[in-house]
């Protein structure tokens, strides 16, 4: 794959050699299918026939369920995993508290709630060790992670590989979104390699370790204390279109046997635990079940769009959903705005102006977002909560109005948006944060008054 430095641009024609070499790995590496029920071993002859729990599992092998959901969850939505490892997970010391670092979790009452339309710049990679847990960085969330209902929005930037050390969360499921440097997600069911452009999802309580092979590296990860993410409905649309469930890769089996001391993080209830081992945790020979890590290269979701006029709401980029109670309003959307034609006729073609009841936390990976002319960077955030009215800015709207409607392709960028039915509150981190742009505001103000005196 192509190396992405620190401070190098890649441009889309890296990014699609990058995609085609990522494409051929996966009938090696990857399994396709979004909620399959996969199986797979590392070792021939390593998964029992017929039964999931044999008196003597092959190879000598213990046998331990993982249970993403409730046993009694309806069939549809209900996932676990069947792994077959050399010495069951149990087998570790007490756990001990660990400094939480920059990660914090929901509820967050650190500082007040803001209205205000917010806009950071990236996060300074570190210059000190860092490795993926200790570089993560909160930004805020809502919710509380003890009600699984809600989020947690971070930002991680580091430059060192784990090594000694695995974690898990149990808190919630992550979604991972690599902005800068390739990040490998070595989990107890196999390994997953992201590069920028492709989004990981890890599910609640999986052990992994996170190497990142180019050294510096940032992305966003947004923590689902929630139901798990999963497609959205289609409706009209039909049987096609948005992300295709073909598209989602998960690994194959692949285990370490080995002596090396090993430190285990957990992060629980909104702290970080560890407990020391005397071998690796990530020892599943052979798995198979539907409670899986897999990944998406979000070049591949099929963009919808107006041919005609005006165009629809945002929700037709969604790339996955984890439902509230409340139908039709997500704990969390995750939503993409990729390239794509704009053919709209006698029509305002950024993003509107608009208020909406969702919380609208964005991200930029490349390129430029079309509703800002300046100032969003990639690797750099925004934040417009609930009924906070945001839109183009002055710049954006002066040339959307001007400018002659023919077909347009928008290139080379790729924006997203963690979006919420509950609103977000910060951390003090983000509030008082040097990233924090004051000037934020300014954007709008040059929206003058066209409507002529009477
Ligand atoms: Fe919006």
């Amino acid at each position: 794959m192509t190396q992405v430095k620190q401070g190098t641009r890649v441009d889309a024609k890296s990014r699609r050699t990058e995609r085609r070499a990522a494409d051929k790995e996966v009938p090696s590496r990857y399994q396709s299918g979004f909620g399959n029920y996969f199986e797979s071993e590392a070792v021939p002859g390593a998964l029992p026939v017929g039964r999931n729990s044999p008196q003597r599992p092959p190879l000598g092998l213990y046998a331990e369920q993982i249970s993403g959901t409730s046993f009694t969850t309806a069939r549809a939505d209900n996932r676990r995993t069947w792994t077959y490892r050399i010495r069951p997970s149990v087998v570790h010391r007490p756990y001990a508290r660990l400094d939480n670092g920059m990660m914090r979790s929901a509820p967050f009452a650190e500082v007040d709630a803001t209205p205000t339309q917010l806009r950071w710049s990236p996060l300074p990679i570190p210059k000190k060790p860092t490795d993926f847990v200790e570089g993560m960085v909160t930004f805020g969330g809502n919710g509380d992670v003890a009600t699984q209902l809600g989020m947690a929005i971070h930002i991680y930037a580091a430059n060192r590989s784990m090594t000694d050390r695995c974690f898990y969360n149990a808190d919630g499921e992550m979604l991972i979104v690599p902005q800068q440097g390739r990040a490998r997600f070595v989990t107890e069911l196999g390994a997953l390699e992201a590069a920028p452009g492709e989004i990981v999802i890890i599910p609640r309580g999986l052990r992994l370790r996170v190497e990142l092979p180019d050294g510096p590296s940032r992305g966003y990860i947004c923590e689902n204390y929630g139901a798990m993410l999963r497609l959205p409905e289609l409706g009209p649309l039909g049987a096609n279109g948005l992300a295709s469930p073909r598209d989602f890769l998960s690994p194959v089996a692949a285990f370490e046997d080995t002596k090396a001391p090993c430190a285990l993080l957990a992060k629980f209830q909104g702290n970080l635990w560890a407990a020391e081992m005397d071998h690796s945790p990530l020892n599943v020979v052979a798995w198979h079940g539907n409670l899986v890590p897999y990944k998406y290269d979000l070049a591949r979701f099929m963009v919808m769009g107006t041919v005609s006029f005006d165009h629809p709401d945002p929700s037709i980029f969604s790339v996955l959903t984890a439902p509230s109670d409340l139908p039709g309003a997500a704990n969390i959307d995750f939503v993409i705005f990729p390239p794509r034609w704009l053919v709209g006729e006698d029509t305002f073609r950024p993003p509107w102006f608009h208020r909406n009841v969702m919380t609208e936390f964005m991200g930029l990976l490349h390129g430029e977002y079309d509703a800002k002319a300046e100032g969003f960077l990639p690797g750099g955030a925004s934040l417009h909560n609930c009924m906070t009215a945001h839109g183009p800015d002055a710049e954006t709207w002066e040339r959307a109005t001007k400018a002659q409607l023919k077909p347009h392709k928008i290139e080379d960028t790729m924006a997203f948006m963690f979006e919420s039915r509950f609103a977000m509150r910060l951390t003090r981190y983000a509030v008082e944060s040097s990233e924090l742009q004051h000037d934020y505001f300014e954007g709008w103000q040059g929206l003058e008054k066209h409507f002529p005196a009477r």
